[in-house]
């Protein structure tokens, strides 16, 4: 579920430059159209209305109720239907130069409606969105609805409305009546910020790019052998030692708390929830390296910036351990408003079996006390999962007997096989950049998998939703991160969302979205198997 921010929660619109209410009260508006406006022509550059990604499960055209979004338009707003009106005026402003004015009510003549349906189930994240001559309304039983809704709404402008200045045009959206849902509730992206650091602004792209395509989870890797990127209070040389560091020597960085609740309440306001994941037993260095006495010999390992794995691992036979891990998990908990926090537990090859289950035993109720659902990679399922536990399925192998007890003991599965959802991967053997121990993951691959026969045993009702990690070994730079994301990350968010999902198809829609991305400044890889 995404928890509402109240954020620019009065009249004025949070853009600068963009006049607010009171302002505009002085010159009256136009009186409300009382006549159903003339029938508007389709701009040949405005998307159909079923051209969206990922695909809606219904579209139903209406030719004759196109609509002309203009410079009187409002955003009319019903009770708690705010956050999603704000971030449709955030959009839509820059480029439409239109004021698109959020105000309290239920009429939406000339305008865009919201409307929240009473008593509805806030997981329940379908919306029905009414394109009409005389005015677009958007409603669903949810904020996470609405935001699902406003997406679509967004898509559904010409790809000029992505462009940062204003574009003196028509602004036409196709008429008829869009019904959707999603297939899972957990559609997610993963930026690994350990490796290479990426400060606030970049992460805030990030949410920003992902979110148009219904991702509606953001897993910030905040730790690893390489570099400690939160600051957490009582252990400071996390943040003056093990931040100070990434991969290849460069210089790392932090997120203070106050920049971490930014990003979540920025995340929230595009209907994006934060997972945070501090990754233990192992890929610990950077912890171990800022604090001598984490270690079983009490002797700090120098920093680390290379890009090997499994030779960390937290002591765990040392109480001081688990005083490190509860002032970290109840402090990132109380910073976090959703539901998960992921605990990591992948590659602890320097940690025995038996040790690792003693260490899972003390730590992972520290999760559930501090109010949140653990996520951990599926290693942690030879450990025991609590009942509210996720496992994240994340190699190639087509079994894994842990994961499988544990989806039939009824704990939910997230899938990130790293042969289809990896984002380091290389998208072909001969491209000069990313991963491949997984093989080349090009747009087709990461589109045509199933997420309820991937695994054995682990079948529909068992997955919680599928994610799209980004490690950032190789990725220096914001323009990597997106060729690396764009255009997987839309196969993934429609794997995700839509239940039809169909290659011809779907490669037509995403050679669609090059103009869309190219007017956001996305330096998206042009995937050879895709008619841009
Ligand atoms: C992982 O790729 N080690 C989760």
């Amino acid at each position: 579920m995404v928890s509402l921010v109240v954020n620019g929660c009065t009249d004025d619109p949070p853009t600068q430059g963009v006049p607010s209410v009171s302002a505009q009260a002085t010159s009256p508006r136009p009186a409300t159209p009382t006549t159903t406006p003339e029938p508007v022509r389709l701009p040949e550059d405005a998307p159909a209305l079923s051209d969206v990604i990922p695909a809606p499960e219904s579209a139903r055209p209406a030719k004759d109720d196109n609509f002309a979004l203009t410079k009187q338009s409002d955003i009319s707003v019903a009770d708690g239907t705010r956050a999603a009106g704000d971030y449709l005026a955030d959009v839509l402003r820059p480029a439409t130069g239109f004021p698109l004015r959020v105000v309290s009510g239920e009429d939406n003549a000339g305008g865009i409606q919201l409307l929240l349906r009473e008593g509805g189930d806030p997981q329940d994240e379908s919306y029905r969105l009414e394109v009409a001559r005389d005015g677009v309304t958007l409603s669903a039983a949810s904020q996470s609805g609405l935001f699902a809704g406003a997406h679509t709404l967004r898509q559904l402008l010409p790809a000029d409305v992505e462009r940062g200045e204003t574009v003196d045009r028509e602004w036409v959206l196709a008429g008829g009546v869009v019904e959707d849902q999603p297939r899972f509730g957990y559609r997610g992206a993963m930026l690994d910020v350990a490796r290479h650091f990426f400060g606030v602004d970049v992460v805030k792209r990030y949410i920003d790019r992902v979110a148009q395509y219904k991702v509606n989870y953001l897993h910030l890797h905040l730790a690893d052998d390489q570099g400690w990127r939160i600051e957490i209070d009582g252990w400071p040389r996390l943040t003056e030692v093990g931040a100070r560091n990434e991969v290849g020597g460069g210089k790392g960085g932090f997120y203070t708390k106050q920049q971490y609740r930014e990003i979540v309440a920025y995340a929230q306001s595009r209907g994006v929830t934060i997972v945070p994941e501090i990754d233990m037993p192992g890929h610990t260095n950077a912890a171990l390296t800022s604090y001598a006495k984490l270690n079983c010999d009490g002797t700090a390992p120098p920093t680390y910036t290379d890009t090997k794995v499994g030779f960390s691992s937290l002591c765990i036979d040392k109480p001081v351990t688990y005083d490190f891990a509860n002032d970290v998990i109840t402090q990132l908990a109380e910073m976090t408003p959703g539901p998960y926090l992921h605990i990591g537990g992948d590659e602890a090859n320097s940690t025995k079996d038996a040790d690792y289950r003693a260490f899972f035993d003390k730590v992972l109720p520290m999760v559930v006390k501090a109010g949140k659902r653990p996520i951990g990679w599926h290693e942690y399922a030879k450990a025991n999962v609590p009942r509210s536990g996720v496992v994240q399925y994340w190699r190639i192998e087509t079994a894994d007997a842990p994961t499988r007890r544990q989806a039939d003991s009824g704990r939910r599965v997230l899938m990130s096989p790293a042969d289809k959802t990896y984002l380091d991967m290389k998208y072909e053997e001969s491209n000069p950049w990313g991963n491949s121990w997984a093989g080349a993951v090009d747009v087709r691959t990461a589109y045509e998998w199933e997420p309820t026969k991937e695994l054995a045993g682990v079948g529909d009702g068992m997955v919680l939703g599928v994610e799209a990690p980004l490690w950032t070994e190789l990725v220096t730079t914001e323009d990597e991160i997106e060729r690396m994301t764009f255009p997987r990350m839309q196969a993934i968010a429609e794997v995700g969302w839509s239940t039809q999902t169909k290659w011809a198809d779907f490669r037509q829609r995403l050679a669609a979205q090059a103009e869309r991305m190219t007017a956001q400044d996305i330096a998206f890889h042009r995937d050879s198997g895709v008619p841009w």
